[in-house]
């Protein structure tokens, strides 16, 4: 296979043409191909590289000879009904064997010479690359044969002659010489005399006319042999026994007939024989063809005295065409060889001619069974490119679905790329979306935080100073207290302020480090030691620990100094009575290191992680001195090119750490000032606990118009509560809300007021389960808080608060609201008194308390051993809680509530009934009608019967 396809040019061509597309991009495949995903480039490309081969195999397979030419070859016949041209027309057929790429056209003219012309005209039309004729006529043909000449196609004349030049080769016996040949035949065996006949062929053909000449040629040599009669046989036998039969009593005396072929000698013979007069004559022929019934066979059998050698020139014909048509040079004249057959050679011809004949059947046979083979060759070769056919579209679909699935699968890749790509993303933004939402949370509530942070302060400056304000006269002490406590809160203010614009710089980038060389113990211990009165007071071991006496360094003092003070207050804020506060000095490699150790309440993870956060408080409400002072102790410590992080465990303490640079290597220029050019501002005060100064009043001396729960965490307000409200009212106070509700359950207090931002439980949510609990639910709440938003108010109210009243508020307009809460009160229960069904007014809880107390005890009236602590029990409280709440809402007795209840059955029993005393006082829980009547007379001035009796009041 691969022999064939390298002998072959053309799949050479292929073979490279698939080498060259598999190696290199080509503008077909780069315009053709879709390039989706490089990957699948290579696949397509060998799929489509192996099309190309594959092709280049089926193709090479069919054309294994792709330069041989097809060539079609006119045969124009003048007859093809005798023996002679039937063996003509074989023996090209035989030739043609050899060249299959020849195709011969055959027609055949049946002696007609006009249909003859048509019939050449027509293969012409039919695109024949040359012609190969025998023409019945000379003449007729003449013109027609040069105008085929003239179109360029090859003329071949083959036995007959035209009258022209326009023709490539004349193929055929020496008809001159055969007529000679005749000739002297006959004057040999005539001895120079005797009679003869001549029967022609077609007078107009060119071998009768030329067989004729050469005769004459001969017998002018013998007068005295005399042609009797020319007869026109017409080259056939029925035209000669035609007309001999009708001849035949003037041919009687004859010696010889001479036919210009054997058939027309035979069928002279015919009738001579029938008419019994063959003996007298010989016959002589032309053609001397070998076979059965043919001339060679007449002579073997004494028919004929003798014929001659006339070949057909098929063969030759055929070789001279495909010369021709391959461009090769060819001998115009071929004139084939003839020898005279008669009785002295016709054995040895015979037997030659037979051999030949067997030899060429033996060969057609052979032929025969190659074109089986060929055929069969051909088929199974058919079959074979069928099923590389098959073969090759199945690979192609197979490749095709292998790119196709492998584009999904590709594609699909993608998809899930891009799909797990739009997730992150997503995932990202929800993530930094989440982010900014607990960021916007925390400045929010940072914010609430700063304003509440300013409001307490300048609630406690503001409310002492109307205070005073409001007395016409004022104890030295009173006035010094009420100012000590507006000094302090104003210094408060200060630091804030002081705070908010240390942060205001930090934000914009403005803080700028002026660092000057000072002794860093000195300076620390300066700051420790104005904590030391607070630490006494609370009793709290607080201690400078260092090795050291001296450390001159760098550092911005202002900035260092809000650092200490904030990281000590912060201990001393979370630090318990009795605990310890350290603060460690300790010189490292190149840097010192400062800690500020407590064991106070400690941060959780969570608080520790996020302590330097500037807006972070986590669950907790924001703490200023957390906040605020981390962060910004952070900014400060990180200009010094330091470090500040913090360890924490909850209920064990807390130790800061902050790491400084030595020396001042590491400031730039302009960071650096004069030790006398820092800005010094007069520190603020440490603050004092007010607690032992403004102590609650006690609660020995309770007021009569109602008990106060106070619950604020900030200590001076909590005091000036406690201390301004204790006047008129008794007041409790606490600093948490936990502690707060424990002791609302304890004391059920009159009216509760409770600060809003509160850590663990803040202001709504103890307000909320105040108003939830039927323990509490009657006791008027306000809440106070910095927020003047219409939000947190309206959430204020929904948790159920009596009144809301935003800081810094009024101290005359807080007492006056809470005698108004707690007049409204008392109307309530004035109004709850007149009837045991509460109608309008109070709150869904107290409503529900008073339906259910009324319930319980009606459904119970009959039972005389029901009472408080069977009540009590019933509604699930106390029975002190029973009766404070039943006094708080009603004000009255439990027990006068249940007589109450009894009385008015008993009324109603005896109004619109005719029961017996009896059974009513039964009725209405009365061991005796005795009793029942002695009760009611008490209460209602009649008797029971009186009662029954009397005209019903309007
Ligand atoms: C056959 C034939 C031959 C003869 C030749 C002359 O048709 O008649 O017998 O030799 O033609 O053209």
């Amino acid at each position: 296979m691969f022999r064939l396809l390298h002998s072959n040019s053309y799949t050479l061509y292929l073979v490279s043409t698939v080498k060259c597309f598999l190696m290199h991009d080509s503008p077909w495949w780069s315009a053709n191909c879709c390039a989706s995903a490089t990957g699948n480039r290579v696949p397509m490309r060998l799929l489509v590289g192996l099309l190309i081969f594959m092709t280049a195999l089926f193709s090479s397979g069919c054309q294994s000879k792709p330069e041989t030419r097809t060539y079609r070859i006119g045969f124009s016949q003048c007859t093809g009904g005798d023996e002679w041209r039937k063996t003509m027309l074989t023996d090209m057929k035989r030739e043609l064997g050899f060249h299959p790429n020849y195709t011969l056209l055959y027609e055949d003219a049946g002696n007609s010479t006009s249909r003859q012309i048509s019939q050449v005209q027509s293969l012409v039309e039919r695109g024949i690359d040359l012609l190969i004729i025998s023409p019945n006529e000379s003449k007729p043909f003449t013109k027609v044969i040069e105008a085929v000449f003239k179109r360029g196609i090859p003329v071949i004349l083959l036995d007959r002659k035209i009258d022209s030049e326009s023709y490539n080769a004349y193929i055929g016996g020496d008809n001159l010489q055969l007529g000679r040949m005749a000739g002297t035949f006959i004057a040999n065996q005539l001895n120079g005399k005797g009679r003869i006949v001549e029967v022609w062929g077609l007078p107009s053909s060119s071998p009768a006319q030329e067989r004729h000449k050469g005769l004459q040629e001969i017998l002018t040599k013998y007068p005295g042999i005399e042609v009797v009669k020319e007869l026109n046989g017409q080259w056939e036998r029925d035209t000669v026994r035609r007309v001999i039969a009708s001849e035949l009593d003037g041919l009687k005396n004859v010696d010889l007939l001479l036919a210009h072929n054997d058939v027309m000698a035979m069928g002279a013979y015919d009738i001579y024989r029938k008419a019994g007069l063959q003996k007298q004559l010989n016959f002589v022929g032309i053609d001397a063809l070998p076979g059965p019934s043919a001339g060679m066979q007449a002579v073997t059998d004494g028919v004929l005295k003798a014929s001659f050698l006339y070949p057909t020139g098929g063969e030759e014909a055929i070789k001279t065409a495909v010369r021709i048509l391959d461009g090769k040079s060819v001998n115009r004249e071929q004139i084939l060889n003839s020898i005279q057959v008669d009785a002295s050679n016709v054995y040895a011809l015979k037997a030659q001619s037979d051999k030949l004949l067997a030899q060429q059947a033996d060969i057609e046979k052979q032929s025969h069974r190659i074109d089986a083979l060929t055929q069969t060759y051909t088929s199974q070769k058919n079959t074979l490119y069928l099923i590389l056919a098959i073969l090759l579209v199945a690979l192609l679909l197979g490749g095709w679905a292998l790119y196709l699935y492998r584009s999904k699968q590709t594609a699909y890749q993608t998809l899930e790329k891009q799909n797990q790509e739009i997730l992150d993303q997503k995932d990202e933004i929800e993530r930094v979306s989440q982010q900014a939402r607990l960021a916007t949370e925390e400045k929010l509530r940072f914010y609430s935080y700063i304003s509440h942070e300013f409001n307490t302060p300048l609630s406690l400056i503001l409310t002492p100073t109307e205070d005073l304000l409001g007395k016409k006269t004022v104890a030295p002490h009173e006035l010094k207290n009420g100012l000590s406590l507006v000094q302090k809160n104003a210094y408060r203010l200060l630091r804030l302020v002081d705070q908010m614009l240390d942060l205001r710089k930090s934000d914009v980038g403005k803080q700028h480090l002026r660092a000057s060389e000072q002794d860093l113990i000195a300076f620390v211990r300066d700051i420790v030691f104005d904590f030391r009165r607070k630490a006494e007071k609370q009793r709290i071991d607080l201690q400078l620990i260092t090795s050291l006496s001296k450390l001159p360094s760098w550092f911005d003092a202002e900035k260092l100094d809000k650092v200490l003070f904030n990281l000590l207050s912060n201990a001393f804020k979370y630090t318990p009575k009795g605990g310890l506060i350290h603060v460690r000095l300790e010189l490292l490699a190149d840097q010192v290191r400062i800690q500020i150790e407590d064991n106070g309440q400690g941060m959780s993870p969570e608080e520790r992680d996020h302590a330097f956060d500037l807006f972070y408080s986590g669950s907790q409400p924001f703490s200023l001195s957390k906040g605020i002072g981390l962060a910004l102790s952070m900014e400060f410590i990180q200009l010094h090119r330091g470090d500040i992080s913090v360890e924490s465990v909850q209920g064990e303490g807390t130790t800061f750490t902050i790491l400084l640079p030595l020396g001042n290597s590491h400031l730039q220029p302009d960071e650096i000032v004069p030790t006398s050019s820092q800005r010094t501002l007069p520190r603020l005060p440490v603050e004092e606990d007010v607690d032992e100064a403004l102590q609650p009043a006690s609660l020995a001396g309770s007021k009569q118009t109602g008990t106060l729960l106070v619950i604020e965490d900030n200590d001076d307000l909590r005091t000036f509560l406690t201390t301004r409200l204790g006047n008129e009212f008794d007041v409790i106070a606490d600093s948490t809300a936990e502690k707060g509700w424990e002791r609302a359950l304890e004391i059920i207090p009159d009216l509760i007021i409770s600060d809003v931002m509160l850590s663990g439980m803040d202001g709504l949510q103890l307000t909320q389960r105040i108003k939830a609990d039927l323990r509490t639910s009657h006791i008027p709440v306000i809440l106070l808080t910095a927020n003047k938003q219409m939000e947190h108010q309206i959430e204020g109210v929904r948790a159920g608060a009596d009144m809301y009243l935003t800081k810094p508020f009024n101290a005359t307009y807080l007492i006056e609201t809470i005698r108004t809460l707690l007049a409204n009160r008392q109307k309530g229960q004035q109004r709850f008194a007149s009837d045991f069904v509460p109608q309008a007014g109070g709150s869904r809880e107290e409503k529900k308390f008073l339906n259910e107390l009324t319930r319980l005890i009606e459904q119970n009236l009959g039972d005389p051993g029901f009472g408080v602590e069977k009540l009590s029990r019933e509604m699930g409280i106390s029975r002190v809680q029973l009766y404070r709440k039943v006094q708080a809402q009603l004000d009255r007795n439990v027990i006068d509530y249940i007589n109450d209840i009894r009385l008015k059955r008993a009324k109603y029993l005896l109004r619109e009934t005719t029961r017996t005393m009896a059974d009513i006082a039964t009725e209405t829980g009365f061991n005796s009608a005795a009793y029942f009547t002695t009760f009611f007379k008490q209460h209602t001035k009649k008797t029971p019967s009186e009662y029954r009796k009397s005209p019903v009041e309007a």
